[in-house]
């Protein structure tokens, strides 16, 4: 009898092992249960909006628990989220977010912009954050179809664009610091306009002062996780107290330069050798594997015209450069803003001002205008949608 109980106990957990497994496996976007709105709301001129305040109609839904992996998508109207309190991502930020967007091109199709760079790192954020992970084609072609939905709320405008939000939580009913065996994935959209309001550059200036880290090796710096944002809203507010309108974030003894904001950051200069070089931290685990960055990067090296480097930068590094006439240009890269001049930091009591403006800005121009043509003329860099 014991070993009958055995092997039937044995082939009723391989069954629903491999029930499991199908689950996992074939659940994707043709499973994608459509139910959309059936009212709409206005769109707004796309001359005037505010990042990230605007949503569309509808969202993206999929529930995933350890029991049964991944259920069916759903694409229905946008609501109000309906969470346990006790849910592990409001206890233990056991969250993680995108940011990417899809353009209307001068020819009438959307697109996305490289949509596959933006799976690949939410993956890795989960897997980081202990949060499922997922086949990386069937999410995106969830997102392609709700962006076909939605389509209708993608600017008509060559300087706005439609903000794809998808987010990851853990859902876990328990106050047991874990890895959750509940989680919900979503996707919402915004649309937004041109970062600066005005169409034209408008420099930032910086606070840098290393009392304050943004990431540290071994930590979470590399992943889209909320908790690095919420983190770093206090330093941002000491930043606004001294006149300043972001953070230049430092690390190490050595005061490396490492993002700014929520940027990456760039700098332009005649490096230590007598070479034009534009530079950027490297992706030793504290900085986040921006999608400009890299099209930065490819488009440079592509380019040719100069030397391209992943390296250290420590603030001596730069007001060296600074004191000697050799900094060009310096800016932020990053999904919503694009680039970002930068004119002045705040460092040790004093004001460094970096002559960005003053050189043109002529590469920072140059990658807005390639970068926008890419989006939304020429087609470089691409997923048609429709
Ligand atoms: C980006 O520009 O890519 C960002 O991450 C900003 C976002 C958090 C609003």
């Amino acid at each position: 009898l014991p070993v009958t109980k055995r092997g039937v106990t044995w082939k009723r957990s391989a069954f629903s092992i491999s029930l499991l497994f199908f689950r996992m496996i074939h659940t994707g976007a043709s499973d994608l249960i459509i139910t959309p709105a059936t009212t709409f709301k206005e769109k707004p001129d796309p001359t005037g909006l505010v990042f990230g305040t605007v949503f569309t109609d509808n969202m993206l839904t999929i529930q995933w628990s350890l029991a049964s992996g991944w259920e069916k998508p759903y694409i229905k109207p946008l609501e109000n989220l309906s969470l346990h309190p006790a849910s592990s991502a409001l206890h233990y930020a056991i969250e993680l977010f995108e940011g990417m967007k899809a353009y209307r091109g001068v020819d009438g199709k959307i697109r996305l912009f490289r949509p596959t760079l933006n799976m690949e790192r939410m993956a890795r954020s989960a897997r980081r954050t202990t949060l499922p992970t997922f086949d990386q084609n069937e999410l995106l072609e969830c997102i392609r179809k709700l962006v076909e939905v939605e389509q209708e709320w993608v600017p008509y405008s060559t300087s706005a664009s439609l903000y794809i939000r998808p987010t990851l939580i853990g859902t876990e009913p328990s106050l047991g610091v874990k890895k959750p065996t509940k989680a919900l994935l979503y996707v919402i959209l915004s649309p937004v306009g041109a970062y600066f309001a005005s169409g034209s550059f408008n420099p930032i200036s910086l606070w840098a002062d290393p009392k304050y880290v943004r990431a540290w090796k071994g930590g979470t710096g590399d992943c889209k996780l909320g908790g690095n944002y919420g983190s770093a809203i206090y330093a941002q507010q000491e930043a606004l107290e001294f006149g300043c309108q972001q953070v230049l974030w430092l690390y190490g003894d050595d005061h490396q330069i490492t993002e700014v904001g929520t940027m990456n950051l760039f700098l332009y200069w005649i490096n230590e050798d007598g070479e034009n070089e534009l530079a950027t931290p490297p992706l030793d685990g504290i900085i986040l594997p921006g999608v400009t960055r890299q099209s930065i990067l490819d488009l440079a090296l592509n380019w040719g015209e100069f030397k391209v480097s992943e390296r250290y930068i420590t603030m001596s590094d730069l007001t060296s450069a600074l004191e000697e006439n050799r900094v060009k240009e310096m800016f932020g890269a990053g999904t919503a803003c694009i680039v970002c001049p930068i004119s002045k930091i705040l460092y040790k009591g004093k004001h460094l001002h970096i002559p960005t403006m003053e050189n043109g800005p002529e590469l920072t121009t140059r990658f807005l205008n390639k970068l926008s043509d890419i989006q939304v003329r020429c087609f470089l860099f691409y997923n048609q949608i429709k």
